[in-house]
Parts: structure tokens; C-alpha cells; sequence
């Protein structure tokens, strides 16, 4: 039985464990190996490195995407799009999310897995329609989360209106690693019965049942995992690549890996890894299993956020409180799924609630525009009196929200004029508009020293 395995060091397990600060100089020397393993694919864009390339590295995110394909010519590169919100953390225009798609395809992408942080399917037609008109592989994503809400007959009703949409395939995210094996096999049951594309488990090590809730999910007829190298892997990471193709293939399923292919690649991250353990990047706390994450479903990113946002206002010692809060203000918000952006609104307002000594005294810009209806359906009921002190007698937007916001490319390139050099350099713009010019003026500088110095050479 064929068994498919993504590989996520180079995104997810970057952005758990480290905060996405790895630059395509540590990970380039091993990608053509990577190439040759076998994987399904690799995941290896979008999720939180095109803010951090653009951020804190000073790399241009569609060049790493280059550079990429260029090496990896035969595997196939994957990446997680948070739908209308791209890869930002608001709803983007209509044409804005085509553009993205379409020039990520160009780029080199072959599949890009949508979702919607609210489970509001409205809110990724747009990119689905666009990835499928370029030929790409579209795979639609229901966010896992528990609540009283959430069931598995919700969860085949969203699974049937992404088959409907035309996606090729399905994920069950699984962002805060709290789906028991049980769950997963009752789900990707429920869903495989009910539809006919392929579903696949994507599940994080947090609280120690992902490597047994792959192995169910391999049992109830998923088509792949996602999985991490050996040294970016468990705690706040995926499940490992080595020990999950192990168990597979004893189990008699092909997961088509070259298995020491696995053992190079993991050997050339080891030192990548032991740098950033050793310059702080990478805190070995995220490592540990948290079982604490099954009461308070805190995603790895999450959590990490969570203890450096209370380090730096020294007040780390608040943080069980701060957990305990955080289930508070998702029920009061309609309990959406704690995945980016929700989590860090949930998150930052559960540390405001705490640090203020009063629940909603201040309340974030956009836990209003939340409330507000500008990031979809709340997938609950929202808290009556926290709406009315939001709201005042404005109306929550029944409609999809982008649909009201005004086409932003043309606006964006006049604005650039000479700056940027291509479509790309606009949407990187339009995405995150201080730190892309930042880094187009960063760039500027560094051609003109360049030329500069070649003019002396010569
Ligand atoms: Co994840």
C-alpha cells in the first residue's frame, strides 16, 4: 500500500521549533539530496517564512522559492496559504490572492494547502479557484480543533464543500497536536467514506499522541503524513520522518523514501540545529511534551509566542495564567481554531486580560475587526456583551468580507514605481508593506555598493 510522506523541515518544523529564522544559506547545500529521498513532497514555503524572510533574514522569498525548484527538479514543493489572508494576517483583495497564487505557481509550487483559520469555506474559494486554473494540486484544509461545536459531522459537511470546490486532495490540520488516535481514525474514517479525494493528516508532537495518531491515520485509509528530519523534529514540531517511514514500512505500507537518503539529510542538519540551540534561536524548552495543550490547545508556534512576548515583559511567571485565560477568550470569541491569525489574537488577548488584572479593559485592533465580521464567520456565538462593548449598534458584515475591499495591485505598483522590479516585488509589498520596502531599499543599497566596487575593481 503506497503511503505518502511530506517532509517539513525547511517550513513547519522551522517555524515551531525556531520561529522560522533559518536562511536558505543553512538548508541550500542539501537540497539537492533532498530532491533525490522519495518524499510526496516538500514543504517548503508560505506559513510564516515569507514574513520572515522579508522580516529578519533579508532574503526575497520568491528567490528562495527559485532557488528551491531549481534544485529540487523532481520532488514536489508544497506550501500552506492561510486563504484570502495570503500570507499575512488580514483579508487581501480578491485580486491580490489571484495574483499571489498564480506568480507562486510560476515560481515553482506544485501544491498549496488553503485554509481558513475560521473553517469559513467562503474564505478559500478564491485561492482554490485560482491554483486549479493554473494547474496547480489544491488542498482544501479543515483546521482540527475541539469544542463543544466541533464534530465529526461538521467536519464531513466542510469535507464534502471542498471536494465540491474541486481541490485534489484534503488535510486535517492539525496545528496544536490535540487529536487523539482515536479521533483521527473516527475522522479520516468519516471523511473517506464520504468522499473521494485523497485526505491527508497533518499533526504537530506537542503533547505525544502524533506519532500514534499518524499510525491510525495510516490504518483508517489517509493517503500521507507530514513529517520532520530527526533533529527538527517532536515537541512543537511533526512527528519524525525516520521513525514514521520505519514503522510504516514494517507495517507493510510503501512510503516510496529512500531510507538512507533520510540519514544524510538528517546529518547535515544537525549542525544547523546545535547553532541555533547555541545562539538561543532555538529553545530545547519546545522539545518536551506538554500535555497541558490538550486542556488549553495552544499551537506550537503558539506557545512559543506565549513565553517570549511574557519573557520580554518579564512576566514569565504569569504564564499559567495566561493558558488558563486563553480558553476564556476563545469561547467568548465563538471558538475559532487557535491557528495563525486567530491564535495570536486569542493569544495576545488572553496576555492583555492577565497583565491588565481586568478581562477586555484594552482590546486589540483586530479582535475588533473580528468581531467586526473581517475575517468571516465566527464559527460560534460570540459573547453578547463583549460584541455590544466592539460594536456599539454597527451591524457584524454577513457577506464575505473581501468582497468589500477595493483591487490593491494597480495601487501598489504606482506607489513602487522604480523600486519594484517585478509583479512579485508588488505583492510582497501589498503583504507586508514596511518590511518589503525596507528590504527593496536594503537591496538598492547593497547593488550600489556593489556596482561601486566593481567600477574601483575594474
Ligand atoms: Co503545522
Amino acid at each position: 500500500m503506497k503511503f505518502k510522506i511530506t517532509e517539513t523541515v525547511l517550513r513547519d518544523a522551522n517555524q515551531s521549533l525556531m520561529a522560522t529564522r533559518m536562511s536558505i544559506k543553512d538548508f541550500e547545500g542539501i537540497l539537492e539530496e533532498m530532491n533525490k529521498a522519495g518524499y510526496y513532497s516538500v514543504e517548503c514555503w508560505g506559513g510564516a517564512t515569507f514574513d520572515s524572510c522579508l522580516r529578519y533574514l533579508g532574503e526575497d522569498p520568491w528567490e528562495r522559492l527559485r532557488i528551491i525548484r531549481k534544485k529540487m527538479p523532481d520532488c514536489k514543493l508544497q506550501m500552506l496559504l492561510r486563504g484570502q489572508n495570503i500570507l499575512g494576517y488580514h483579508h487581501y483583495s480578491d485580486d491580490t490572492v489571484r495574483r499571489f497564487v498564480r506568480c507562486a505557481i510560476k515560481n515553482g509550487i506544485d501544491i498549496i494547502r488553503i485554509f481558513d483559520a475560521l473553517n469559513d469555506m467562503r474564505n478559500i474559494k478564491t485561492a482554490v479557484d485560482e491554483c486549479l486554473k493554473c494547474k496547480g494540486h489544491a488542498q482544501g484544509t479543515i483546521c482540527y480543533t475541539l469544542s463543544p461545536i466541533d464534530n465529526i459531522e461538521k467536519y464531513v459537511k466542510t469535507g464534502k464543500e471542498i471536494e465540491a470546490m474541486g481541490c485534489n486532495s484534503l488535510c486535517i490540520k492539525d496545528m496544536a497536536g490535540i487529536m487523539s488516535p482515536k479521533e483521527c481514525y473516527d475522522l479520516v474514517k468519516a471523511l473517506t467514506d464520504n468522499i473521494k479525494i485523497p485526505v491527508f493528516v497533518h499533526t504537530h508532537s506537542t503533547t505525544g499522541l502524533g506519532y500514534m495518531t499518524y499510525l491510525k491515520a495510516a490504518e483508517a485509509g489517509a493517503a500521507g503524513i507530514d513529517c520532520a528530519t530527526s533533529c527538527f523534529s517532536g515537541g512543537t514540531s511533526q512527528p519524525t520522518t525516520e521513525s514514521m517511514v520505519y514503522t510504516l514500512t514494517q507495517m507493510g505500507y510503501d512510503c516510496g523514501v529512500k531510507y538512507d537518503e533520510l540519514k544524510k539529510i538528517n546529518d547535515f542538519f544537525v549542525p544547523v540545529a546545535k547553532k541555533y540551540m547555541e545562539n538561543g534561536t532555538f529553545d530545547p524548552y519546545v522539545l518536551s511534551v506538554k500535555v497541558d495543550a490538550l486542556n488549553y490547545q495552544i499551537p506550537g508556534g503558539m506557545l512559543s509566542n506565549l513565553v517570549s512576548q511574557l519573557k520580554a515583559q518579564n512576566a514569565i511567571d504569569r504564564l499559567d495564567e495566561v493558558l488558563a485565560e486563553t480558553p476564556k477568550v476563545r469561547k467568548d470569541l465563538g471558538y475559532p481554531p487557535l491557528v495563525t491569525p486567530m491564535s495570536q489574537m486569542v493569544g495576545v488577548q488572553a496576555t492583555v486580560n492577565v497583565l491588565m488584572g481586568e478581562r477586555y479593559k484594552s482590546i486589540g485592533k483586530e479582535v475588533k475587526a473580528y468581531i467586526r465580521g473581517e475575517y468571516g464567520r465566527a464559527p460560534g456565538k460570540i459573547n453578547e456583551e463583549l460584541k455590544k462593548k466592539v460594536l456599539g449598534d454597527e451591524k457584524v458584515i454577513e457577506g464575505r468580507y473581501a468582497e468589500t475591499i477595493e483591487p490593491e495591485y494597480e495601487k501598489a505598483k504606482k506607489y513602487l514605481g522604480s523600486k519594484a522590479k517585478s509583479e512579485e516585488d508588488v505583492l510582497s509589498y501589498i503583504a507586508f508593506p514596511q518590511n518589503a520596502e525596507k528590504f527593496f531599499d536594503e537591496r538598492e543599497m547593497k547593488s550600489a555598493l556593489v556596482a561601486t566596487y566593481s567600477i574601483r575593481e575594474a
